[in-house]
């Protein structure tokens, strides 16, 4: 049986991803490449209270460009979803927060997140964070998309040096 909204959502998915091409290929920097993508899932997305980048400095990850009140500066490998998804190299979806004891509380507002990891020619790059108030936001169709973003991303980023 067909899910129309399951549908609905797939197609805006796929024109927001088109957009997003062209959108981050205009990007001069790896700064406005990140900031930007922040704030296109930010406009885009509906129910998210953080979105963000941390990036990987050789030792821990650092705090990138983000949308959402003031966040963890460094998280260490492993440690939080970030550094878990960040050295596992694989998407982590945290339907409720409260009950994932590996979780940093960065803003009490976050009840479900999702961090992709951004892999550079098989070096950890950083990761993609998203946040949301609402219980199990993330569902597959949405993750899937944000793994598709998350490739664009890399894909410019390969194309700029800083
Ligand atoms: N909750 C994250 C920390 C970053 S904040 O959500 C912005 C984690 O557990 O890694």
């Amino acid at each position: 049986m067909l899910c129309y909204n399951g549908l609905g959502d797939l197609m805006k998915y796929h024109e927001l991803l088109q957009t997003a091409k062209s959108l981050l290929n205009e990007q001069p920097s790896t700064l406005s490449l990140l900031s930007n993508a922040t704030a296109f899932i930010n406009d885009m997305i509906p129910d998210l209270n953080w979105v963000g980048f941390y990036l990987y400095d050789g030792e821990s990850l650092q705090v990138g460009p983000f949308q959402g009140h003031v966040a963890c500066s460094t998280i260490p490998l492993g440690k939080g979803v970030c550094g878990e998804a960040a050295i596992k190299n694989k998407t982590i979806v945290i339907p409720d927060v409260l009950v994932h004891t590996n979780h940093i509380a960065c803003d009490t507002n976050s009840r479900s997140e999702v961090v992709v990891p951004l892999y550079l020619a098989h070096k950890l790059y950083g990761v993609l964070d998203m946040d949301s108030p609402s219980f199990n936001r993330f569902n597959d169709t949405l993750v899937r998309f944000l793994e598709e973003f998350a490739e664009i991303i890399i894909k410019q980023l390969t194309n700029h040096t800083l």
